[in-house]
């Protein structure tokens, strides 16, 4: 198939409040967004498009090409948005014109291994409208209004959505199209222009790198292993 992914890696990081925007901090001597493409380039992907914070877009084609190795002219960076939203928006108009599938991924799950893409690639083989890896959750979630608990969410109708989220490229185009307002993630403005998502087992290693605690853990996970 003819698979385009979508690396989104515009945002700041202001809740890892490292300094620089996060695709761009430090794990090992290679990047977040370097070790996120690792996995890209591993799945039979056919284009990869980084989105980028203004300004850093440099910083990205040489991390992207580093990944790439000799496939390099599968590489295009563009400059990101003020939202999520408005860097998958960027990517999508980067799309060569033969792709077929669009998978969307977040640069902080630098960490997500191949075969989280090749099952998101399978289902919309298979003929979905949006996949989405998921994971059980662990925590008791719980209402709240203000500071007040109103009641607790029973955990196992829950499910933590990661990302690559795939589409078939005219339902995400047109779903973008359509949007009216800022969802969370894709599968949330696919579903919003009224297709079914279906979901395939995502990996605890794909955790999304936000908080200080997360990066610590992502660096001790790329350490090596004392002798
Ligand atoms: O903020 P959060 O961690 O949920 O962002 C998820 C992904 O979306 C990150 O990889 C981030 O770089 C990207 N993003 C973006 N453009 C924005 C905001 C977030 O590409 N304006």
């Amino acid at each position: 198939p003819r698979v385009a992914v979508i690396v989104v890696a515009a945002g700041s990081g202001t809740r890892l409040d490292a300094g620089v925007p996060k695709a761009f901090v430090g794990l090992d001597e290679h990047t977040i967004l370097r070790h996120a493409l690792r996995g890209v380039f591993a799945a039979p992907s056919m284009q990869v498009i980084v989105v980028a914070p203004a300004g850093r877009e440099g910083d990205a084609l040489t991390d992207a090409e580093e990944a790439a190795g000799d496939r390099r002219d599968l590489v295009s960076v563009v400059t990101g948005g003020s939202s999520r939203q408005a860097s998958v928006a960027a990517g999508l108009a980067a799309l060569w014109g033969d792709i077929q599938y669009v998978l969307v991924h977040d640069a902080a799950r630098a960490l997500t291994p191949p075969d989280v893409f090749a099952r998101v690639i399978a289902e919309l083989e298979a003929g979905a409208a949006g996949v989405v890896p998921v994971m059980p959750v662990v925590d008791t979630i719980r209402q709240m209004d203000g500071e007040a608990i109103v009641g607790v969410v029973d955990r196992s109708t829950l499910s933590a959505a990661q990302t690559p989220q795939g589409f078939p490229r005219g339902i995400l185009e047109r779903a973008y199209a359509a949007a009216d307002r800022e969802h969370t993630d894709d599968a949330a403005v696919v579903a919003a222009a009224g297709h079914a998502i279906t979901t395939v087992a995502g990996d605890a290693i794909g955790f999304k790198i936000t908080t200080p605690a997360d990066l610590d853990r992502a660096r001790a996970l790329v350490a090596p292993v004392p002798p």
